[in-house]
């Protein structure tokens, strides 16, 4: 699989990468409903058997247990893949979420990821949330500290707008940057891919099809039907009036992936990588059975008619 440089890193990262977040499993406030860490785990060494070498994980993602999931998955493979992950995201021993981007928070976080993913460094560390917004230079601060001490290769964010990736550069370099893009919200192509693209800052965008909702497998009976501990049970893009019309965007790409001979999941995770800004697609994955189709998406080239067509829904 061809690889891309993430901005100016030493990282060349294939068009799609593992995302874990669901592999957190369902027993916390943000989970996907139930998930088997056996499933997590094969679906990773699915993903790496096909090429793919980069996963994007959380600490807050489980509760540290896509962290820990992520490095039982790694152990003793001779080709590790490089692992991404993200801080900022902090809870207490009920599990309540909280935001920090103090100095010594991070330096506890950094300790605990490394810890729970077995690694002795971290290839990128992003700051999960750009949250207490005031805190942003602190954080970012003892991200370039913690850089420099060899504990993390590269350093880069999540959710930042221009300003605030502004803020971070004039303190230290940003690897990459980590935004929602899908057919769906394509509302960072106003302002943050530009930015990023100016800025030789990397992008590894998030959800490309929209949390299962552009593969052609969601369906009215299911969205209806998400248990209570999957976030997506009270997610307006899955109530509506945002449904239906996500529905027939889904069925658009069906049609288009009928064109290509590929599998439908494929479609939106092309068409978020023809922009030029975005270096890869950060992909959920469950289990072993949805990797093929997904990672088809990273060398599915989408034609002007195709880009028309799925045009003419969302603009
Ligand atoms: N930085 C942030 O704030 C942030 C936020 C969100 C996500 N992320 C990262 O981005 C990653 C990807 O985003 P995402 O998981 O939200 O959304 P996504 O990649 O758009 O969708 C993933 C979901 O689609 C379904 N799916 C996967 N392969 C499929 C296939 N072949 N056929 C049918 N359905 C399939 C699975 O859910 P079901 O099977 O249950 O339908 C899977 O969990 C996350 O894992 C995480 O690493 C980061």
């Amino acid at each position: 699989m061809q690889t891309k440089q993430l901005g100016k890193s030493d990282l060349y990262i294939t068009p799609v990468g593992v995302g874990a977040w669901a592999m957190g499993g369902g027993g916390w406030k943000f989970g996907w409903g139930g998930q088997e860490d056996q499933d997590s785990i094969a679906a990773i060494h699915r993903a790496l058997d096909l090429g793919v070498n980069w996963i994007d994980t959380a600490a807050v993602y489980g509760l540290g247990h896509s962290e820990e999931i992520v490095g039982r998955a790694i152990k003793g493979l001779s080709e590790k893949p490089y692992i991404f992950t993200k801080g900022a995201r902090v809870w207490d021993e009920d599990g309540n979420i909280g935001r920090s981007l103090k100095a010594d928070s991070l330096r506890r976080e950094v300790e605990n990821s490394l810890r729970r993913l077995d690694v002795d460094v971290i290839d990128l560390y992003q700051i999960h949330w750009p949250q207490p917004d005031e805190d942003i230079e602190e954080g970012w601060t003892a991200l370039a500290e913690m850089q420099k001490e060899g504990k993390l290769r590269n350093i880069g964010v999540s959710n930042f707008s221009p300003s605030q990736m502004q803020r971070a550069l004039d303190i230290a370099p940003i690897t990459s940057n980590q935004p929602p893009y899908s057919a769906v919200r394509p509302g960072i192509e106003d302002d943050v891919l530009p930015f990023c693209l100016e800025n030789n800052i990397g992008v590894i965008v998030y959800s490309p099809m929209q949390a299962g909702l552009l593969t052609g497998k969601m369906t009215r009976e299911r969205a209806a039907g998400f248990p209570e501990n999957d976030w997506r049970h009270s997610n307006p893009e899955f109530q509506e009036p945002k449904l239906s019309k996500n529905l027939a965007l889904a069925d658009v790409m069906g049609e288009i992936a009928k064109r290509h001979d590929v599998p439908t999941p494929a479609v939106s995770i092309a068409w978020v990588l023809k922009h030029p800004a975005v270096t890869a697609a950060i992909v959920g994955m469950r289990r072993a059975d949805q990797v093929d189709d997904v990672v088809v998406g990273g060398t599915l080239e989408l034609d002007e008619q195709d880009i028309a067509k799925i045009d003419a829904l969302i603009r």
